[in-house]
């Protein structure tokens, strides 16, 4: 049974314990803190764990064998660097830091420590339409690639959503998945800006971004984050002698009074429960097994933080922004998950 400690019981916190105390097979969580005491003291009573005044207690109790970091953004560099420091595996929610610099420093730590400890929580890797995507890809029976057309449209998003989360928060979900999809890195990004929204109030809502990636392939994204009518996430690959796309999700079909209907899913949560589900079975048994997870990586987060500050570069500018990556160490040769 591996023993968890996690370190921000807010939304997603909540959500993944719930997941690992109520869904999941061969785990339990042990620890838990937050800045907001009232609400860990909650959490931990529910759920029977230890409450700890800080995250590093978390990291430090000899009864947790592996940390889950799901507390702000700013914060995670300090608690997947201390997790390293221990030797105990970490799952950190997306992003792995808020710099591409932080990120580095982690990328630093664990090639140093010498083995993997670290993944980073880009959830589409395990969601069904994208596998069968990436298979049919992989399988060569589209042919070569040549080009993917993406959309990431969100029914509306809260007040404290800012300009630039846009990129670094809704389109950082494409730029992580086109990596994994093409195996290869993003070169380039560039942000072209539409006939804005009237549902976008100060947000710059739609954008239109543009990935060349290293093998040529060209990637669109339509990001438009108060599209009204749900949440909506599309992707169809274009290749040599054929199409590929996501499919529509819902087993049924309904056809009345002249019309036509699929449900489209609320939010992000609906359209990847089940991929969250996936993701962290997968994460349990690789760490059971191994030692070390086999998902994406501190690389993975530091290429994600790298090319969504060019696409912001692209944004601020109007011009094409390089990707510029620093040298790979050995230890994330090959392609995740
Ligand atoms: N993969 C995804 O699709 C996905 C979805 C949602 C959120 N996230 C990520 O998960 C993280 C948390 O998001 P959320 O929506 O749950 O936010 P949230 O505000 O609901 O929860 C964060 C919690 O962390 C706590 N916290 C902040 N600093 C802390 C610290 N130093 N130590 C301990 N606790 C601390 C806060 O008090 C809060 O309870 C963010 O990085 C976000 O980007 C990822």
């Amino acid at each position: 049974m591996l023993r968890i400690g996690v370190i921000g019981t807010g939304m997603i916190g909540q959500d993944h314990i719930r997941r690992m105390t109520q869904v999941l097979a061969g785990v339990t969580v042990t620890a838990v803190t937050d800045v907001n005491a009232g609400v860990a003291a909650q959490v931990g009573a529910s759920i029977g764990a230890t409450v700890h005044p800080t995250g590093e207690a978390v990291i430090a109790d000899p009864d947790v064998d592996a940390v889950v970091v799901t507390s702000w953004g700013p914060t995670h560099e300090q608690y997947v660097l201390a997790s390293i420091a221990a030797g105990k595996p970490v799952f950190c929610e997306k992003p792995l830091a808020t710099t591409a610099e932080a990120c580095l420093r982690i990328v630093g730590a664990e090639a140093a420590h010498g083995s993997r400890l670290v993944q980073v929580g880009y959830m589409r890797r395990y969601d069904t339409a994208y596998r069968e995507l990436k298979k049919v890809l992989d399988a060569g029976e589209i042919g070569a690639p040549l080009m993917m057309h993406c959309a990431h449209r969100n029914a509306s998003v809260p007040s404290h959503y800012e300009k630039e989360m846009a990129i670094t928060d809704t389109a950082v979900h494409e730029i992580d998945m086109v990596r994994w999809m093409f195996g290869t890195e993003i070169k380039a990004a560039r942000v072209l800006v539409p006939r804005k929204s009237r549902n976008g109030g100060d947000l710059r809502d739609p954008l239109f971004l543009i990935l060349e990636m290293d093998n040529e392939v060209l990637v669109d994204v339509e990001i438009s984050v108060n599209i009204r009518y749900g949440y909506d996430i599309r992707g169809e690959i274009v290749g040599e002698h054929g199409t590929a796309s996501l499919g529509t999700l819902s087993p049924v079909h309904v056809k009345t009074s002249l019309r036509a209907a699929d449900p489209v899913p609320a939010d992000w949560r609906e359209r990847f429960l089940a991929a969250y589900d996936v993701e962290f079975q997968e994460w349990i048994d690789a760490i059971t097994r191994t030692g070390a997870p086999a998902g994406p990586s501190a690389w993975d987060g530091y290429a994600a933080a790298v090319s969504s500050d060019a696409a912001l570069a692209a944004l601020h500018s109007g011009e094409r922004a390089p990707v510029t990556l620093t040298e790979k160490p050995k230890l994330y040769d090959g392609v995740p998950a």
